[in-house]
């Protein structure tokens, strides 16, 4: 039966986590797959997770099954950190929560359900998105279309052109928007872009599907869910896709929630039912052990508030990398203009070189980056910033 499979290629992001474990050259840094690094390049377990997991082993009592919807505790947490204490949509009941395999399920349970609602919809990305976007959307069987969004001259959202492409589609159309800090661009729509592309989204009937999986790690945590609670006070549907990976450190525990909005409580009960159906006929069941621990977290005061200060750590580590980049970047090229860096936000920006260019910054330099030139801004460290720089000088001249 699996003669004829042919050996795929690597995974964009994957696969470069496994080149960069393979070079042995003791000056290697790696800038590719987005996980948060300290100083020292480690990604420790926040205090925080270690405190509430201690606490966890000691008052589990069992690990019987929990079920398809997961640990509701964490899903009824989840959804005040994400739309803010008594969120117009949370007190009229319109929002149901399913936990997920991470930020991934949640996205592909999202596309699940608009198919077992609609059958066939077209989701709009932004161009460009995170690689695995098209994979995980595209696998429910929906068709995919992208929406201009970068302005690589600037830096920053290509608005004009977004609006226009938005306010140009077949009314019930999908949109899948990044809730902060834009994978792989750092390019945020502002507060006052997100109030713009409302009445957008009225007027088409258009169906917001966020994606927030760095919430508090762009420009705090309820900045970086205003577009969110906008829309979620404002729209009939809204779907937003949560992912517990970068803000709590829970990466290998895949821990993540889908939060479906709809008209009335009666159709989100009717939505999450959908949602825990696919569930069941695809993995049956999230796994427990990151939502236990972000239960404890959220509903105990001093646990909460030691995170909120590691999430605040992080955020600023990384603000201040990027003004270091850029002015060791504007030392070893001053004649490229690279402060856009600066402005944008979150985990990620585009150096803005050549795919020739990456490779030799892998090959020559040992530096790792997606092909787009996406960087992980935390792999930059003091003792790396300006042999990065330098290396990016080099190959562009
Ligand atoms: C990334 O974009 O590097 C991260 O979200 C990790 C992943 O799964 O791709």
């Amino acid at each position: 039966m699996f003669e004829s499979l042919e050996r795929l290629p690597e995974d964009a992001i994957l696969g470069l986590m496994a080149a960069y474990r393979t070079d042995g050259d003791p000056g290697k840094v790696d800038l590719g797959v987005g996980v948060y690094r300290d100083e020292h390049g480690a990604t420790p377990i926040l205090t925080a997770v270690r405190r509430a997991e201690a606490a966890v082993f000691a008052t589990q009592t069992t690990k019987s099954y929990v079920s398809p919807i997961g640990n509701a505790a964490f899903n009824s947490a989840l959804e005040t950190v994400v739309l803010g204490d008594a969120h117009l949509a949370l007190t009229a009941g319109r929002v149901r929560t399913i936990q997920t395999a991470g930020g991934c399920a949640a996205l592909r349970l999202g596309a699940e359900l608009i198919k077992s609602s609609v059958g066939q919809s077209v989701v709009h990305m932004s161009a460009p998105t995170w690689a695995n976007h098209a994979p995980l959307l595209g696998g429910s069987g929906l068709k995919l279309a992208s929406y201009p969004y970068y302005d690589a001259a600037s830096g920053g959202v290509d608005f004009d052109r977004m609006t226009q492409a938005l306010a140009a589609l077949p009314s019930g159309s999908v949109v899948l928007l990044h809730a902060s800090c834009h994978n792989p661009t750092g390019a945020d729509l502002t507060d006052a872009q997100w109030r713009e592309l409302l009445p957008v989204f009225k007027r088409g009937a258009l169906l917001p599907f966020i994606d927030m999986a760095y919430q508090g790690l762009g420009r705090g945590l309820a900045e970086d869910a205003f577009g969110i609670r906008l829309f979620a006070a404002e729209l009939p549907e809204v779907l937003i896709a949560v992912s517990c990976s970068k803000n709590f450190g829970l990466y290998r525990e895949r821990t993540g929630a889908l939060h479906a909005i709809t008209a009335s409580a009666s159709g989100s009960d009717a939505a999450l039912s959908h949602l825990a159906r696919i569930a069941r006929t695809m993995y049956s069941m999230p796994p427990d052990h990151g939502a236990a621990i972000v239960q404890e977290i959220l509903g105990n005061d001093p646990l909460r508030k030691a995170w909120l200060e590691e999430v605040d750590v992080m955020r600023a580590r990384m603000a201040g990398l990027r003004r270091e980049f850029v002015q060791q970047l504007t030392a070893a090229c001053p004649e490229r203009d690279f402060s856009c860096i600066t402005r944008q936000h979150g985990m990620f920006s585009l150096l803005g070189i050549d795919v020739a260019q990456v490779r030799a910054m892998r090959e020559s330099h040992h530096i790792y980056m997606t092909n787009d030139s996406r960087i992980n801004i935390a792999g930059l460290s003091a003792g790396n910033l300006k042999y990065v720089a330098r290396a990016v000088a080099e190959v562009l001249h």
